[in-house]
């Protein structure tokens, strides 16, 4: 959650010095209106305000890749942008990406390569991946290793990661 700016008013009670106010978010192709601050991330946005929880946060300062989602197809750090810059865009989350029912490639690739662990990264790393894929950059496994390094695995799954994510890319070929 953001941290508010306060001030204390005549009645002594804490009040923000700047009220939230309302952003309209497209996500996975819903409307959400949304009270935020000025200063609230595109990150917080997604996980206190949607309850978009599946978006996870590591360091909260671009290192990690833990927050990875999609906005108009490209892949970003949502702890590095405000929500209220991304009205009007389309933003995706992992939620968006498939179903319980009808898993995304990248989604079933992970799976049938066991490229994770406990999980913490890969919402992040599958986002990132249909990023990836959506440039169209990466066709070799050094491509997709030096373009994928954004994101951070901590439990070091990085081979099934590859293997996963070369799948898909060569699918799409
Ligand atoms: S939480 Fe955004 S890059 Fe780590
Ligand atoms: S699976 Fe645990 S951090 Fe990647």
């Amino acid at each position: 959650m953001s941290t508010v700016s306060t001030t204390s008013a005549a009645d002594g009670q804490l009040r923000p010095l700047v009220p939230p106010s309302p952003v309209t978010l497209r996500i996975n192709g819903q409307d959400h209106t949304l009270q935020l601050a000025p200063w609230t991330s595109l990150l917080d946005a997604l996980r206190e305000y949607a309850g978009l929880t599946g978006t996870k946060k590591g360091c909260d300062h671009g290192q990690c890749g833990a927050c990875t989602v999609l906005v108009d197809g490209k892949r970003i750090n949502s702890c590095l942008t405000l929500a209220v810059l991304q009205e009007g865009a389309d933003i995706t989350t992992i939620e968006g990406l498939g179903s319980e029912h009808a898993l995304h490639p990248l989604q079933q690739a992970f799976i049938d390569h066991d490229a994770f662990q406990c999980g913490y990264c890969t919402p992040g790393q599958i986002c990132s991946a249909q990023g990836l894929i959506n440039e169209g950059k990466a066709q070799t496994e050094d491509e997709i290793r030096e373009l994928m390094s954004g994101n951070v695995c901590r439990c070091g799954a990085y081979v099934g990661i590859l293997a996963a994510v070369k799948e898909v890319v060569d699918a799409k070929r």
